[in-house]
C-alpha cells in the first residue's frame, strides 16, 4: 500500500466564509451582487476601469478587517507538524492562510488582493491602499497598476508548480470550493490519476463531490480542525509504531487499496 506522505490541499472561498468574507456562488454571494462581466474580466477593466478598481479597492479594504478562523489555523498546524510535504493551493485572494500561520508551501493560483500588478514593468508591489486614483508604480513610476488577481479569461498563476505538487500528492484535499471554476476544479482528477486518495470538506455537496473518495459535509471551522487532529494523530502513532486507526471505520479509499484518510 502507498505510504501517505505528500498532501495537497486546495482551498476556496468557503474556508474564509466564517471569517466574514463573502463566497462567490452561495445565495447572496459576490456573483449575485455583481456581474462577473462587469468587474472580473480584462474586457471590463478596459471598458470601465473605475468600476473595476472601486470594486477591488472595497474588497482589499474589507479583507484587512477580517481575521483567520479555526480552519486557517488548523492548516498551519498541519503544515508545521506533518512529516511530509504539505502544499496549500488557494483560489482565495485574501491573506488569511498567511495570517493563520501557513509559512511556506502556499500557492495563490488566483493572485492576491494585497498586491498590485504593474503592467508596464511586470512588478508586483505589496498594496494595501486604493488603486482608483491610478497611483504610480513604486518600482518604475508608470501609472499602470491593476489588481493582482486573475480575472476570468486569464491564466491562473504557478500552474507548473501546482501540477508538480498534485502529481506527487498521496492525499488531495479540497476545502470550501464549489468546483465551478477550472483549472482548479480539475486538479482532483489529476491527483486521482496519479493514485492519490481524495477527500472533500465542504458545507454542502459540491459540483464535484462524486469525484472524491470521501466527502465530509459541515462548516470548515469544525471539519478542518477535526481532520487535522486525525492526521497529526496518525503521524504521531506512525512515528511511535502504534496503530493509529483502531476503532475507526475503514474508508472507501482503503477498501480500494489507497491510503486511509
Ligand atoms: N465551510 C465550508 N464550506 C463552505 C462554508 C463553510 N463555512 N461556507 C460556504 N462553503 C462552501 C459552499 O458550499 C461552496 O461550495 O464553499 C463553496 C464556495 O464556492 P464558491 O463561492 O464558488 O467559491 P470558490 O469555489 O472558491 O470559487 C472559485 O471562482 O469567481 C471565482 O476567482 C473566484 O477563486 C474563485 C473561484
Amino acid at each position: 500500500m502507498r505510504v501517505l506522505r505528500n498532501i495537497v490541499i486546495l482551498t476556496g472561498a468557503g474556508i474564509s466564509a466564517e471569517s466574514g468574507i463573502d463566497t462567490f456562488r452561495s445565495s447572496g454571494g459576490l456573483w449575485e451582487q455583481h456581474r462577473v462581466e462587469d468587474v472580473a474580466t480584462p474586457e471590463a477593466f478596459v471598458r470601465d476601469p473605475e468600476l473595476v478598481l472601486r470594486f477591488y479597492d472595497m474588497r482589499r479594504a474589507a479583507i484587512q478587517t477580517k481575521l483567520p478562523n479555526a480552519a486557517h489555523f488548523a492548516l498551519a498546524r498541519l503544515a508545521a507538524g506533518w512529516p511530509g510535504a504539505v502544499t496549500v493551493v488557494t483560489q482565495n485572494v485574501d491573506d488569511l492562510h498567511e495570517r493563520g500561520g501557513v509559512m511556506s508551501g502556499l500557492i495563490h493560483m488566483h493572485g492576491e488582493h494585497l498586491k498590485a500588478w504593474c503592467t508596464a514593468c511586470d512588478g508586483r508591489p505589496v498594496w494595501r491602499g486604493t488603486l482608483i486614483e491610478r497611483p504610480a508604480c513604486p518600482l518604475c513610476r508608470a501609472r499602470a497598476l491593476r489588481p493582482d488577481v486573475v480575472w476570468f479569461g486569464e491564466v491562473p498563476y504557478h500552474m507548473d508548480a501546482i501540477h508538480a505538487a498534485v502529481r506527487a500528492a498521496d492525499l488531495f484535499v479540497s476545502i470550501g470550493t464549489s468546483g465551478a471554476v477550472y483549472p482548479a476544479a480539475g486538479l482532483v482528477r489529476m491527483a486521482q490519476g496519479r493514485g492519490a486518495t481524495t477527500l472533500e470538506l465542504n458545507l454542502e455537496a459540491s459540483q464535484r463531490s462524486d469525484w472524491f473518495d470521501e466527502t465530509r459535509l459541515g462548516a470548515a471551522s469544525v471539519l478542518v480542525p477535526a481532520w487535522v487532529d486525525e492526521m497529526l494523530g496518525r503521524a504521531f502513532f506512525e512515528r511511535s509504531g502504534t496503530r493509529s486507526d483502531s476503532g475507526t471505520s475503514v474508508s472507501a479509499a482503503e477498501k480500494r487499496g489507497k491510503p486511509k484518510i
